[in-house]
């Protein structure tokens, strides 16, 4: 397995442009199964799980085909299976997404059970509760979800759970309910930009929705849907990611080809930390000024801070003389980065969900990648930690995070990958 060597500290400098949004594609992929018609998608991650999403579309009987580096057009006219393979979901639990799509084509769906992973045990109830709701009858079998029904209704459905609403969750019910008949509304609907790029997809496919990026989404359910061409938005979370690098590193940098809008809570805390951020409408710039000033995070659904930078902002924080305090409300448990930070000289105590942490120096040690985000957040750590950090299991970090290495170097890293 490949390793990812940083000799730090390394102060980063320059420009770097982010790519299609992870987690807009899979579901958006996912949708393109809604129709027999062909599709074209632009601005595609080189990301693991949308080569695992391209998988399963082909395991379903779906044609791809690569147009340029990050376009695909997807044909999905002989689409004729609708079973979502044990093998192929259990590498990618977003392979969920493509049982609103399968039951509103076909009325019949086999997706394998995703299991836990190791950000927490991640249930689906919501997601059945959804379809169930829709009309669907679901078993489960031999660890498949078994998903049946003679039509689909529009319902009235209220999607949010102990957590909060679900991302992956609304974009089911929202795929499902487009050829459904009569009304659907979506109350407790994820707000996140990547559901609010699914829907304007699923307009441009010829879907009735309204309401996208509020918790009230209403969907008037159409014959048939048609084939449809669509540029990805670009990931907030990679965005996020660079933008730590920088003041983690106390350099200067700026990401390109983002909606500084996605961002708005994280830029609010960066600046709250001290550090100077400025922003087009396409761009956002940070420099770490002197005198950063520790601060309290709760991650929260979108418009709220985002969980999936709370790993790297920990490590961020990590660098910070004083108390912060970070509250992780969305998955309790995702906190396998902190062991490992703690390797690095890292001082954070955590209590139930909650962490604190007491900023100071980091030292470069060997450490091990637990999961997608904790990967990045132990890169990043790597870059302000004094002397040699070695990023052992970094696949996890290729399954979101295209060419990670080389855009870091770029930046100015001294970073090298080691192929196993
Ligand atoms: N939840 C339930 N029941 C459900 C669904 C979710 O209780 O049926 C709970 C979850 O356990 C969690 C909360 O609700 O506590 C939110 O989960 P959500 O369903 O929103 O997560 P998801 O849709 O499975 C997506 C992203 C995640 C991101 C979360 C939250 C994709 C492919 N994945 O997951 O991204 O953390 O939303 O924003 O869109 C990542 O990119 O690293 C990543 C994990």
């Amino acid at each position: 397995m490949d390793k990812i060597i940083i000799d730090g500290p390394c102060p980063l400098k320059g420009k770097v442009k982010v790519s299609g949004a992870k987690n807009s594609t899979l579901p958006i992929m996912a949708a393109c199964l809604l129709s027999p018609s062909k599709f074209v998608l632009r601005n595609i991650p080189s990301v693991v799980d949308a080569h695992t999403m391209i998988k399963l579309l082909s395991a379903l009987g779906a044609k791809t085909e690569w147009l340029s580096k990050d376009a695909i057009s997807i044909d999905s006219t002989n689409v004729n299976k609708w079973k979502a393979p044990y093998q192929i979901v259990s590498k990618m639990r977003a392979s969920i997404c493509v049982l609103g799509p399968l039951m509103a084509r076909f009325k019949k769906a086999e997706v394998s059970y995703p299991g836990g992973c190791v950000i927490g045990t991640r249930p689906i109830d919501l997601h059945l509760k959804g379809l169930t709701k829709l009309g669907a009858k679901i078993e489960l079998k031999d660890g498949y979800v078994v998903a049946k029904a003679k039509k689909l209704n529009g319902a009235s459905i209220y999607l949010a759970g102990v957590y909060g609403s679900t991302v992956l969750g609304t974009a089911n019910i929202l795929m499902a309910s487009t050829l459904a008949k009569g009304e659907t509304i979506i109350e407790g609907a994820a707000c996140e930009p990547e559901v609010v790029d699914l829907g304007t997809f699923l307009i441009k496919m010829g879907a009735k929705i309204k309401g996208l990026g509020s918790p009230t989404i209403t969907v008037t359910g159409v014959k048939k849907l048609h084939g449809a061409e669509h540029t990805i938005i670009s990931d907030r979370i990679e965005a996020g990611t660079y933008l730590i690098g920088g003041i983690i590193s106390r350099g200067e940098v700026e990401v390109e080809d983002i909606n500084p809008k996605f961002l708005t809570v994280f830029i609010d805390k960066l600046i709250e930390c001290g550090v100077e951020v400025k922003q087009t409408a396409n761009s956002i710039k940070v420099k770490a000024k002197k005198n950063l000033k520790p601060i309290e995070i709760t991650t929260l659904p979108y418009p709220g801070f985002p969980t999936d930078l709370q790993a790297q902002m920990t490590a961020f924080l990590t660098t910070i003389e004083g108390i912060s305090f970070i509250h992780e409300k969305i998955y309790p448990d995702r906190f396998m980065h902190i062991a490992e930070l703690l390797r690095m000289g890292a001082r954070i105590m955590k209590q139930d969900s909650a962490t604190i942490i007491q900023g100071g120096k980091l030292k470069g040690a060997p450490v091990m990648a637990s999961d997608l985000r904790a990967s990045a957040a132990l890169v990043l750590a790597g870059l302000a930690a004094e002397g040699r950090t070695e990023v052992n299991r970094v696949y996890h970090i290729d399954r979101g995070y295209p060419k990670i290495d080389e855009k870091l170097a770029s930046l100015g890293a001294k970073i090298r990958r080691v192929k196993a």
